[in-house]
């Protein structure tokens, strides 16, 4: 079985590599989504059986403030990925991996795959709109997860006041290998079994002297408060 993942570079593509063993990951040079032509040669010449699409722009501040960027890339790379396996003759299935911020984060709300999006930033927006283009194409799954590596935490502080049912990106891509081996289609949360804040995650990642902040302590673009998700679906994951 042939399978094609965008963003391979990524915190995410990195663990679907590890899990989609023999997988091909073109860079983002080899395979620019924003790149009609790009797509097309890579998915093209892959032929995969299955193609799952991580590749994106996540930072919300830069979506925020280069909306053209995110849009090019979450947007319009998504359909470019979406034309391209039209393409191919072999009913490819595309797994596109879109995020918990899609919802409007209300305190211990749980969405779950029936729940209505509500986007809270311009990130957010995008990879909701990825989502609708995605459903353009039959065999698709759309996954809505959330996730850190385990590794460092990248900034000094975490949140104490802002939660999620998350997973580490290695317990997310064997997830995603989960769902790949059963064909699911539609909409499907991958989630932790609990719900903690971004600094218990922090710790759990291994970071034990990370400080802590509130939303008070924040200056930015509008966030998600409560990514926690259930699922209708799904199995839940343990992050640990
Ligand atoms: N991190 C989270 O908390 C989270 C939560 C839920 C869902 N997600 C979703 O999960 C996916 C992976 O996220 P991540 O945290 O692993 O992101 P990441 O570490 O920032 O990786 C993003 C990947 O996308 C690639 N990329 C960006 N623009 C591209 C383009 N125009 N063409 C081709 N490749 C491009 C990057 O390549 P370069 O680095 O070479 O530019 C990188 O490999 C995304 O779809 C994201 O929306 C993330």
């Amino acid at each position: 079985m042939k399978v094609l993942i965008t963003g391979g570079s990524g915190a995410l593509g990195k663990s679907l590599g590890r899990a989609f063993k023999g997988s091909y990951l073109p860079s983002h040079e080899e395979l620019d989504v924003t790149k009609k032509d790009s797509v097309i040669k890579s998915v093209l010449s892959c032929k995969p059986d299955v193609l799952i699409h991580a590749a994106a722009l996540v930072g919300i501040r830069e979506c925020e403030e280069d909306k053209e960027k995110a849009w090019l890339t979450n947007v319009e790379g998504t359909q470019n990925i979406v034309n391209a396996v039209k393409k191919l003759s072999n009913n490819c299935y595309l797994m596109y991996i879109s995020t918990a911020c899609v919802f409007a984060g209300e305190h211990n709300k749980f969405y779950t795959e029936d729940d209505i999006p509500s986007p809270k930033n311009y990130y957010a927006l995008t990879k909701l709109c990825g989502e609708i283009v995605t459903r353009q194409y039959e065999n698709t799954c759309i996954i809505r997860t959330n996730f850190v590596p385990k590794a460092q935490w990248k900034y000094p502080n975490a949140f104490i006041d802002r939660f999620g049912t998350y997973l580490f990106s290695d317990g997310v891509a064997e997830g995603i290998l989960d769902v790949s081996k059963k064909k699911e289609k539609g909409i499907l949360h991958i989630v932790g079994d609990k719900r903690i804040s971004m600094h218990d995650l922090a710790v759990l990642s291994g970071s034990k002297n990370v400080g802590k902040m509130t939303l008070k302590d924040y200056n930015g673009p509008q966030v998600t408060v409560d990514m926690s998700l259930s699922t209708k679906r799904w199995k839940k994951y343990s992050i640990i």
